[in-house]
């Protein structure tokens, strides 16, 4: 079976923006591409106390001029994306499938009767710089190596982050939406097979999604900080995520 080099992405019909949705119970939640008026709800969802007390290195206060920042340049890595899936469309319309840079939707929205959505929250997936890598010279060199690899290269570290507004946390919509992202984007089109995170000791949320996912705790880091919110913490766990080698789903992502 051939598919379009865009598959599985869909075109919103009013935005003309490439999106995916998530399953049931979730299809009323789509993934998009930012948008610049989504800068005073991105603004106040990081500056809830129940989120900013699980994040690090952020601004904060997080200001529209961070939030505009984020949008520019999470909207740029997604028109490189759909740039590389054009490309790939005119040189090899009925596949096999390109090797991409990166996911171009990132946007949680829920959609509502009138057709128009609520922003909600947000994932990134970005080349890891592993953070908890003490050793300077160490650092720069597998830094510089994971950045050398090229697109859809199967030993290239992922790291992943997210959240969502509040009133929202607890109904099960992160590990659907990072399970569908994993599922039908980061594996298949940017044959990503290793996946880390770092979350702060005591982030039982965050902890939960990634296991679910099939994530393990590979390190705890115990250094106790006050982070870029100000909060005092103990530390932080890092997550390993790595596909099966025997092909087919990492048994985590396919069974959410
Ligand atoms: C982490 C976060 C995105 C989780 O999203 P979510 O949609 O609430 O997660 P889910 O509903 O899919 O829940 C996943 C698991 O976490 C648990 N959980 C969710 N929120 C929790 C909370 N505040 N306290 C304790 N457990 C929580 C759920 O019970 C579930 O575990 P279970 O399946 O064992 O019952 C959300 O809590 C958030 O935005 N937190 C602040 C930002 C953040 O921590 N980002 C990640 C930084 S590493």
């Amino acid at each position: 079976m051939s598919f379009s080099q865009f598959y599985p992405l869909q075109r919103h019909p009013s935005t003309g923006e490439p999106y995916l949705r998530l399953p049931e119970p979730f299809d009323r939640i789509i993934i998009t591409p930012p948008r610049r008026e989504d800068v005073p709800h991105i603004v106040a969802i990081l500056n809830a106390e129940a989120v900013k007390r699980w994040l690090d290195g952020l601004a904060f206060p997080y200001l529209e001029c961070h939030g505009e920042d984020w949008v520019a340049q999470t909207k740029e890595k997604s028109d490189m994306v759909m740039h590389e899936l054009r490309v790939a469309e005119e040189e090899q319309p009925r596949g096999p499938l390109a090797a991409v840079s990166g996911c171009p939707v990132s946007c949680l929205r829920g959609v509502i009767d009138d057709g128009t959505d609520v922003y909600l929250g947000a994932i990134e997936f970005s080349r890891c710089n592993f953070p908890d890598v003490r050793d300077r010279a160490e650092k720069e060199r597998l830094v510089a190596r994971n950045e050398s690899r090229r697109r859809g290269d199967p030993h290239i570290v992922w790291c992943v982050g997210y959240y969502l507004t509040v009133p929202l946390h607890g109904q099960g919509i992160m590990s659907c939406a990072l399970s569908t992202l994993m599922r039908l984007w980061a594996v298949p089109r940017m044959g990503a097979r290793i996946m880390r995170a770092e979350t702060i000791i005591g982030n039982r949320g965050s902890r939960r999604v990634l296991e679910k996912l099939g994530f393990g705790i590979c390190d705890t880091v115990r250094v106790q900080k006050v982070t870029s919110a100000g909060e005092l913490i103990e530390g932080f766990h890092v997550l390993w995520w790595q596909q099966r080698e025997e092909g087919g789903d990492s048994a985590g992502v396919s069974e959410l």
